[in-house]
């Protein structure tokens, strides 16, 4: 594989830009990998309607298999052509909350290629918010299969940084348009059913979806550890961090202690905090990641936060619990599945 190639994006109406864009596109129409920002995170973009593409994305992410990707389209009448049909319920959260941070499940059509849906009947769409993105669906005519643009089990990229760290090398190009703005992936709703199941937290919140088409299901292996999740790619490790992380719910003291006796042993201790725990505790390296009092900030930075550390020799991360309301669920859900142990007070 030649130099990944990086297009710096400032604004999407400049010629520079479009001439980007049109690279990028051609690139993607050759069956390369090429990766860009979304409103939630940067992901790796490939023809999903082509195998032999798409293999280059699991083969680049060091991906399993049977873990499906998300099919991002620019509007609904893409989306059509790639599903048997859109059952109403489907159409209600399209029109509410696309584009947008909304990925839904719906039956496909078989035109989607199979190693995409990981041999599923079922097939993930979603219309990214963010102009590149769409911009890049459009001038390809291709729909998308783009999983998060980093090697499988670390954080999600927010930044082209972020994406070149694990893949510089890798992938034909990425496009960089700075910080992404939500900070976690979509939202993954089941729409197969008779009623709608999050099997993903994510950008759009519990509420929003509720407020819109009424009681929600979650996925029961969510809460639960035993069950088989019904989203393939949950039961992995993910969004891990390279030194352990250990998630603590408790106090102030509680947390200095901790460090303390790490300290001790001769540990190098990194603790990941709310602005508020940030400015009360000693240890090795403190990052703050956003208010308490504003967890969409603390969505925003909580990835470049845990990748952060690995420019640092801390040897363990304490990260403090953060509230399950709101964006609260889809960052806790990430926190959960990065720790190596949980400690509560
Ligand atoms: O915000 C996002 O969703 C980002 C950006 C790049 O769009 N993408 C993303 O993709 O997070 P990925 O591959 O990291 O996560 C996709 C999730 C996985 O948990 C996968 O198992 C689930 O969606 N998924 C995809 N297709 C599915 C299907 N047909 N049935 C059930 N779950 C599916
Ligand atoms: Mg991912």
């Amino acid at each position: 594989m030649p130099k990944t190639t990086v297009w710096s994006i400032q604004q999407i109406d400049q010629d520079t830009a479009k001439i980007s864009v049109e690279e990028a596109a051609q690139m993607l129409k050759k069956q390369e990998v090429v990766a860009f920002p979304t409103e939630t995170v940067y992901g790796l973009g490939a023809d999903a309607t082509n195998e032999a593409a798409v293999n280059k994305i699991f083969q680049a992410k060091g991906r399993p298999s049977d873990n499906p990707l998300i099919v991002h389209v620019a509007t609904k009448q893409q989306m059509e052509e790639f599903v048997t049909h859109i059952p109403p319920l489907a159409e209600t959260l399209i029109t509410a909350f696309m584009p947008g941070p909304l990925t839904i499940i719906l039956p496909s059509n078989g035109k989607i290629a199979a190693n995409v849906v990981a041999g599923l009947d079922t097939v993930g769409l979603r219309i990214p918010d963010h102009p590149v993105a769409l911009a890049l669906i459009q001038v390809c005519h291709l729909p998308l299969a783009a999983p998060s643009a980093n090697r499988s089990g670390r954080p999600s990229p927010t930044t082209a940084a972020h994406v070149l760290h694990d893949l510089d090398g890798k992938i034909a190009g990425v496009l960089d348009a700075g910080q992404t703005g939500v900070g976690v992936e979509s939202t993954v709703v089941d729409c197969t059913g008779d009623l709608p199941m999050i099997l993903r937290p994510g950008g759009v919140t519990r509420q929003q979806l509720e407020k819109v088409i009424g009681d929600v299901m979650v996925d029961p292996a969510l809460a639960k550890k035993n069950e088989k999740p019904k989203s393939p790619g949950m039961k992995y490790t993910h969004y891990a961090p390279e030194a352990p992380l250990w998630l603590v719910d408790g106090s102030v003291n509680f947390i200095q202690n901790l460090i303390n006796e790490n300290n001790k042993e001769g540990l190098q201790v990194g603790v990941l905090a709310s602005d508020e725990l940030a400015c009360q505790v000693t240890a090795d390296v403190v990052r703050a990641c956003g208010s308490r009092a504003d967890l969409k900030q603390v969505a925003i930075h909580l990835y470049d936060a845990l990748r952060s550390f690995s420019s640092t020799n801390v040897d363990i991360i304490i990260c403090e619990t953060f509230i399950e309301e709101g964006i609260g669920e889809a960052i806790m859900n990430r926190l959960q599945k990065a720790a190596t142990k949980k400690l509560t007070q």
